[in-house]
């Protein structure tokens, strides 16, 4: 044994200690160990070291509120008025994947490290990215996946096959014509059905499982989506699956997508006085009557 061997061994050792370990300190204990290593180590074993590294943080970061089985079930979440997701049976609202089957729309990698990074705004869910490193999110991913068999059977390259392609720009700024127009497919589209003549959300959306479905009304500006217009414009292109939320893209063009976003937008409300304002600007009230601390608009 020479002496590279034992000391990438060691580390090695420490790496996957740390990694199950059960606190944040998980993070930033990057898998890879030096050249060395990665001559002697193959490709499942790195595997092996992310998914152990990324269970050491999600039994210390997220299964009070997803269960320890992934089912959605942890202690933490009783009384939630939007249950946490139930990772087993592999079906996400927030994608940028969509296809004909809507059952076969698995998330990207990329797409979860996305939902973890900044969280659903008005739920439970929290933004991650002041609390776990890149490396921790990847692994934490890799760990999530292994809840459902619909990630082992489907390969990486067939999700990817299903992206979306999504504008990085807006080809026109917000204006009041693309306000009116996107009223119109708003109306003809009957996305009032459930979200309300004024975005208001229609409390008794069921999921797939009879969970009730917490709408965010449009009225706070707060999305669970996220907080940009393309964060918008990738929900009502791919949809939200376990759910009623269709994905549009085959049936809005993309200028309609954007005048859509833009009349959701404009249906938040500005208060008049002084004192409204501001705490408009500080806090959201949900009309389940959930106050929260408004997040910032990136
Ligand atoms: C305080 C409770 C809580 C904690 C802690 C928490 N989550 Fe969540 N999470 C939720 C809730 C609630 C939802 C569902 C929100 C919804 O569907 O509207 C959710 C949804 C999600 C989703 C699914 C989104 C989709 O597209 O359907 C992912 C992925 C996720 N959480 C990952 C994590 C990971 C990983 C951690 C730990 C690093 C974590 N969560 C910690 C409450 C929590
Ligand atoms: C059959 C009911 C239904 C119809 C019709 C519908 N939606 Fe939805 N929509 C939903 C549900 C359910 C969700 C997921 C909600 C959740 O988990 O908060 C959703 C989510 C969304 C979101 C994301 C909100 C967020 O919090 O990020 C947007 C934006 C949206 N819908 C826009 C539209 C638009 C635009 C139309 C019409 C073109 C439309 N919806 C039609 C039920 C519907």
């Amino acid at each position: 044994m020479d002496r590279w061997t034992v000391v990438t061994g060691l580390a090695m050792a420490i790496g996957l200690v740390v990694g199950t370990g059960n606190d944040l300190a998980a993070q930033g204990v990057a898998p890879s160990v030096g050249p060395a290593a990665a001559q002697v180590r193959s490709a499942q074993g790195d595997r092996f070291a992310v998914v152990t590294m990324g269970r050491g943080i999600y039994n210390a970061a997220c299964a009070t509120c997803h269960g320890i089985h992934g089912d959605g079930r942890g202690p933490g979440a009783r009384g939630f008025a939007q249950r946490p997701a139930d990772f087993t049976r592999g079906v996400y609202k927030l994608r940028s994947t969509s296809s004909e089957t809507p059952s076969a729309d698995l998330p990207t990698d990329a797409d979860l490290e996305r939902t973890i990074r900044e969280g659903m705004p008005s739920t439970e869910m929290i933004p991650f990215r002041n609390l776990l490193t890149p490396a921790s999110i990847r692994a934490v991913v890799q760990y999530i996946k292994t809840f459902s068999k619909r990630f082992e059977e489907t390969d990486p390259p067939a999700i990817e096959a299903k992206v979306v392609t999504l504008p990085q720009v807006r080809p026109f700024p917000p204006s009041a014509e693309s306000v009116a127009a996107g009223r119109e497919v708003y109306t003809a589209r009957s996305c009032a059905d459930c979200h309300g003549e004024r975005g208001e959300g229609n409390a008794d959306e069921v999921d797939t499982w009879g969970f009730r479905v917490r709408l965010v009304a449009f009225q706070n500006g707060v999305f669970k989506s996220g907080t940009s217009d393309q964060d918008l414009f990738r929900t009502i292109a791919t949809g939200a699956r376990g759910t009623n939320m269709e994905a549009y893209h085959g049936q809005l063009t993309e200028q309609e997508v954007w005048q859509v976003v833009d009349f959701i937008r404009s249906l938040a409300e500005r208060p008049t006085s002084l004192l409204g304002r501001l705490s408009r600007y500080l806090f959201v009230v949900e009309p389940s009557g959930m106050t929260y601390r408004r997040p910032a608009r990136r």
